[in-house]
This record gives C-alpha cells, sequence and structure tokens, in this order.
C-alpha cells in the first residue's frame, strides 16, 4: 500500500542552501546578535504611503472580491499608460494579463507556452525559480553556461548549438537576478531575431526594470510585440508581499493565458490591485526615483568597498539590487565560506549554487538592501573575515 507519497516532481525541486543561511540568521539574531542581512531579495522599503493609503480604502469600500481573472481594467490601463509615457511603447491594456506576481507570471507563461518534456533555454546563473516552474509544468531549463567576463550573458552565437527539437523558448532576465547585469537592446534584438529563425518564444523578466543605474532601461515589449514580457511590483515598487505582478503577451496568446488565468487562480488580489492604480502617479513615481538613487548609492559603496577589501566585481552590476561576486580567491565552497562567515561575523549573504551549476560554488550574492553605514559595517566585518 502506497502511504505518504509525494509526488515525483518534488524530488526534483532543489531546496534553497540559503534557507539554511536564512534559518541559522534567525537563530543568532534571537539570541540578541547583530545580524546585517545580505541575503534576502526584497527592498528594505514598503510600498509609498499613497499606495498603502489606496489599500487601506479598497478594503474600506469593500473593493475585495474577484476581480476579472486578467486584472482591474483600471489597472490594465493604469499599466499601458506607464509603457506608453516611461517607455515610449503601445501596449494594449487587453495584452496585459494581471497575476499574483511575476511568480503568478512565470507559472502561468510555463503553462502556456511550453509542452511537457520540453526544455526552455536560460543562462547559468538565473533566478532559480525559473526551473521549477518548469518542472510544474512537466518541461524542464536547460541553463547554458555564461562567464563573467562577458557579463554572465550567454554567448548568441551558439544559442543554434544548445537549440533541439524539443526546445521551447528561451527566457531572459533584465536587470539580471543575481548578477544585476543589464541587457542591452542590441542583445535582445539578436536574441530576439534568433529565437523567431529557430521557431520558439522568447520570454524576458522585467521585474528589476526601473532599478537601471547603468545602461538603457528600456523594455523588450519595443522591439517586437511577440516577445513575451513579465514585471511586478515587488522591486522597483517596494510592495513584495502585495502579490502582484503581470505577464505582457501577444494578441494571439490572450485568450489562451485568459483562460489559464481564470483556471489557475481566478483573480490576482483584489486590494493590491486597487492599491497599484495609484502607484503610477507622479509622486509615487518621484518617490520611486529617489529609492533608485538611494540603491545606487549603495551600490557604488559595495562596489568600491568590495574592491578595496580584495573582492573585485569582475562583472557589471548595472541594475537590480545585486552584485554577484568571485570569492574564489578566498575559498573553494562559497557556501561553506557563507556559513562560517555568518558564524564568525554575522553578515548573512546567499551562495551561487541557488542560482546555477557552472562555477557555483565561487560566487556568493549580495543584496544591497540595507544602508550606507550597515553596508560599510558588513565590508569591514567581511575584511576581518578574510584576514582572520
Ligand atoms: C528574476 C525574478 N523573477 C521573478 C521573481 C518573483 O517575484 P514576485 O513573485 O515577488 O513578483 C523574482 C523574485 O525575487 C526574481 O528575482
Amino acid at each position: 500500500m502506497k502511504k505518504h507519497k509525494l509526488a515525483e516532481r518534488v524530488g526534483q525541486i532543489a531546496p534553497f542552501q540559503v534557507m539554511a543561511i536564512l534559518a541559522r540568521a534567525k537563530e543568532l539574531a534571537s539570541q540578541g546578535e547583530d545580524v546585517i542581512h545580505l541575503e534576502i531579495g526584497e527592498p528594505d522599503f514598503v510600498a509609498v504611503e499613497g499606495v498603502a493609503d489606496a489599500g487601506v480604502l479598497a478594503i474600506q469600500q469593500g473593493k475585495t472580491g474577484y476581480t476579472s481573472a486578467t486584472g482591474l481594467p483600471e489597472l490594465k490601463c493604469a499599466i499601458s499608460d506607464y509603457y506608453r509615457t516611461r517607455y515610449q511603447v503601445e501596449v494594449s491594456p487587453e495584452r496585459i494579463i494581471v497575476t499574483p506576481g511575476a511568480s503568478g507570471a512565470l507559472l502561468l507563461m510555463a503553462s502556456l507556452m511550453v509542452n511537457p518534456a520540453e526544455d526552455v533555454l536560460m543562462p547559468d546563473p538565473c533566478y532559480p525559480c525559473n526551473r521549477h516552474f518548469l518542472i510544474q509544468a512537466g518541461a524542464k531549463a536547460k541553463l547554458v553556461e555564461t562567464n563573467a567576463c562577458n557579463g554572465f550573458e550567454m554567448d548568441l552565437g551558439a544559442l543554434a548549438d544548445n537549440w533541439s527539437d524539443s526546445t521551447a523558448g528561451l527566457w531572459l532576465a533584465s536587470p539580471s537576478n543575481p548578477t544585476g547585469a543589464v541587457l542591452s537592446r542590441a542583445y535582445i534584438s539578436e536574441a530576439w531575431e534568433k529565437v523567431r529563425e529557430l521557431g520558439g518564444h522568447l520570454l524576458v523578466d522585467e521585474i528589476y526594470q526601473g532599478l537601471v543605474y547603468e545602461g538603457e532601461d528600456f523594455s523588450s515589449l519595443s522591439i517586437d510585440d511577440d516577445i513575451f514580457v513579465i514585471n511586478s511590483f515587488s522591486k522597483y515598487f517596494a510592495m513584495t508581499g502585495w502579490r502582484l505582478g503581470w505577464l505582457v503577451v501577444p494578441e494571439w496568446a490572450i485568450e489562451g493565458a485568459t483562460k489559464l488565468a481564470q483556471n489557475l487562480y481566478i483573480s490576482a488580489p483584489s486590494v493590491s490591485q486597487h492599491a497599484a492604480v495609484r502607484a503610477f502617479s507622479p509622486d509615487v513615481l518621484a518617490e520611486c526615483e529617489e529609492r533608485r538613487q538611494t540603491m545606487n548609492a549603495r551600490r557604488l559603496i559595495l562596489l568600491e568597498g568590495l574592491q578595496e577589501i580584495g573582492l573585485p566585481v569582475v562583472a557589471p552590476a548595472h541594475g537590480a539590487f545585486y552584485v554577484y561576486v568571485d570569492v574564489s580567491g578566498v575559498t573553494q565552497d562559497a557556501m561553506a565560506w557563507c556559513l562560517a562567515l555568518l558564524e564568525k561575523e554575522k553578515v548573512a549573504l546567499t551562495p551561487g549554487a541557488d542560482f546555477g551549476i557552472k562555477d557555483a560554488h565561487k560566487y556568493v550574492r549580495f543584496a544591497y538592501t540595507c544602508d550606507g553605514p550597515r553596508l560599510q559595517e558588513a565590508l569591514a566585518r567581511i575584511a576581518r573575515f578574510i584576514v582572520s
């Protein structure tokens, strides 16, 4: 008799190594230790006041029922206006499918565009959950090796070599988690040209859009209407727990995406949607821009400080709030190094193994989600740890 048997796919999902770091960091904090958290991929800001107020008002007014599966019409219009005014691209509201976070959008995308037993190409390293969303769809990710000296960009010249009859498409992210790399318009255009020739789809995850400090902050939607794009209120708008994102699909995929959205999650959270309409007001956007500048100042502190302590950042970290650092000069095992650093100096980082395979043991991800003085303190502690 089979008892307590989980589905096989659960076994294919590797637990995150950072969970061990998080658990230990919590334990140390509960013992009164001063832990500096640079491991969490979440802004240390909350939703801008006007947005939070709009959420409260929605609750008070009882706007708490399901919405249409693809999202509140006024939110879809606000997102469409945002694309027009900020990114000079026309995206009809009908093409915007509002989802429970970018996570919901990725799940929707995997269900919409990938058949069981197919694979999707993505760079190594990349956002780890992508692989798991594909497993959920009965498919799998095929990680393509990259190099720090090329900014962790997948070599498009080798795309055809990595492509097979079972490849459904290519998933990219810009700015990237965990590297902070920003892809250029020329790169995305070339990727799209090649993917189209190969007969696949291209998805660009733009969840860190707006958090660009060097290079062009653009949307891949301005390259072609047939490119799929994901975004979210989690990062630029600092609304992680509001669980709201979106997927932009080509006209021909609207009906299929709508059907799936209705079945997978009925609708994204309605209170969050009412609040998010307010996110595109000039005062809110002005505050988000101020926060971007704050993030950039932190980035510069970190880049300079890492250089000083002998952990130079080889690949450009031009966006998001991450720096992906090669620690192979001081350790051959980034995970063990992260655990020892936490134990000794109470600084929490994420080991590279959570993001990829090739060279993952050499890398750690820093998230600059605490203020400048805390970053300086973290750098001083790491410097002490390296020489100890
Ligand atoms: C690249 C990338 N995509 C998607 C997500 C999921 O974000 P959310 O579901 O909060 O919108 C994250 C979260 O860190 C991410 O880094």
